[in-house]
């Protein structure tokens, strides 16, 4: 992407990833994405926040090369607000082209740069929470803000235009020629589904970091994905609520049906959960949009996994979503499995094992034999009733 100057020599030099389709080999990416990268170019000093994907470092290296064309004269400081490999990937590179430059960062992020990127000790400049660092007429304040997502991760406040580089935080997976955000209303979903992919288990640190940031007087954040918001309150409001204990009323039902068994339990469940004022939102596994589902975890009161039997335990998909559905943590107060077999098996108590990291309580499984009969459908009807309670508990049912 070209070079676009945010504020008066504040520039944007990062680049878009139009057709990247997947992350970390897991998370799809059905809009691209970018990696976003700065010049803040101080009267005594020059900064860049945060580089790109080594896959992407020559357009970069571009961009930078276009800013020397209009009188940049090299770069002093390098901040690294993350290690990760999409934001330091160029890291080496421009250490080899700028060799006097610091790198700026905190001491976890130095350690894990130096085992990632093999970047040698002498670079850098460790910087404490609350440290600033002057470029002359502009001012760079770190906020260390731990696990969003890596133990490592810090934000940068440039003070005299307010603008907040949070790097991962606020970031969204979407590809976009435009810098700031035009259209809420279409960078709602990214948004929503790059927050329950990356951010969700790390709900409760983010609830401090955002009554941290209101100390800050942010007139723009800049992440390192996706476009930026002039209007941080966009944002701002849209976390408030996805890390709060807030419930909907609702019930996810991921699920897979082979031959019906399955199928039916969740039809029942569903038309029994309608019928009691609850939202249902039944997700078929098969379908695969693993980021879909993270989405949907975000704000469910309950969750409830339907599998059928495979070889004695849970359809392999299923259990994929149970171990992914557990590792990011959803702040869903209550769970449960229901499934069916053929035979014998033991794929709901192999589900239930694996979602315990969830705090959400756990109601009793039905487990069926072959297709849902009259006692079957009298189960779910009791556990369409806990759930209702529940709801009812929790202030979020009439
Ligand atoms: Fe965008 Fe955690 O890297």
């Amino acid at each position: 992407m070209v070079v676009r100057e945010i504020r008066k020599n504040i520039y944007s030099i990062g680049v878009v990833d139009w057709n990247r389709r997947e992350f970390d080999a897991l998370i799809p990416l059905p809009d691209g994405t970018s990696y976003n990268s700065f010049i803040i170019r101080g009267s005594e000093k020059t900064a860049l926040i945060d580089t790109v994907d080594s896959a992407f470092e020559e357009e970069l290296i571009s961009n930078i090369a276009t800013l020397i064309r209009m009188g940049l004269d090299g770069i002093d400081y390098i901040v690294v607000n993350h290690a990760e490999q999409d934001h330091s990937g160029a890291l080496p590179m421009l250490l080899e082209l700028f060799p006097m430059a610091t790198i700026v960062t905190t001491e976890k992020c130095r350690v894990l740069l130096e085992k990632l990127l093999s970047i040698p000790d002498g670079k850098f400049k460790i910087v404490e929470d609350g440290e600033t660092l002057s470029l002359g007429d502009k001012t760079l304040e770190f906020i260390h803000a731990p696990w969003v997502h890596w133990p490592e991760t810090m934000l940068t406040f440039e003070r005299e235009d307010g603008i907040l580089f949070p790097c991962d935080l606020f970031g969204s997976h979407y590809a976009t020629s435009e810098l700031f955000v035009s259209d809420e209303r279409a960078l709602y979903a990214p948004a929503k589904r790059y927050y329950a992919e990356i951010m969700m288990p790390f709900r409760t640190q983010i609830q401090k970091h955002l009554e941290r940031l209101s100390e800050f007087d942010i007139k723009i954040i800049a992440p390192s994905h996706g476009p930026f918001y002039d209007r941080p309150e966009i944002i701002l409001n849209l976390y408030r609520e996805w890390v709060s204990d807030d419930l909907q009323n609702r019930v996810l039902i991921p699920y897979i049906s082979m031959h019906g068994s399955t199928g039916a339990m969740v039809k029942h469940l569903s038309d029994l959960l309608i019928a009691r004022g609850i939202d249902v939102l039944q997700f078929d596994i098969s379908g695969g949009d693993i980021g879909r589902l993270a989405m949907e975890l975000v704000d469910c009161a309950t969750i409830v996994i339907a599998t059928p039997t495979v070889l004695f335990g849970p359809h392999p998909k299923v259990a994929y979503a149970a171990f992914l559905t557990n590792a990011l943590k959803p702040k869903a107060r209550v769970a449960t499995v229901i499934g069916s077999y053929g035979w014998g098996g033991k794929a709901v108590s192999d589900i239930v094992a694996m979602i315990h990291n969830l705090k959400a309580e756990l109601l009793d499984p039905v487990y069926v034999n072959g297709y849902p009969d009259e006692s079957a459908i009298a189960d779910l009807g009791k556990l369409a009733d806990q759930i209702l309670e529940k709801h009812r508990e929790f202030g979020i049912a009439e």
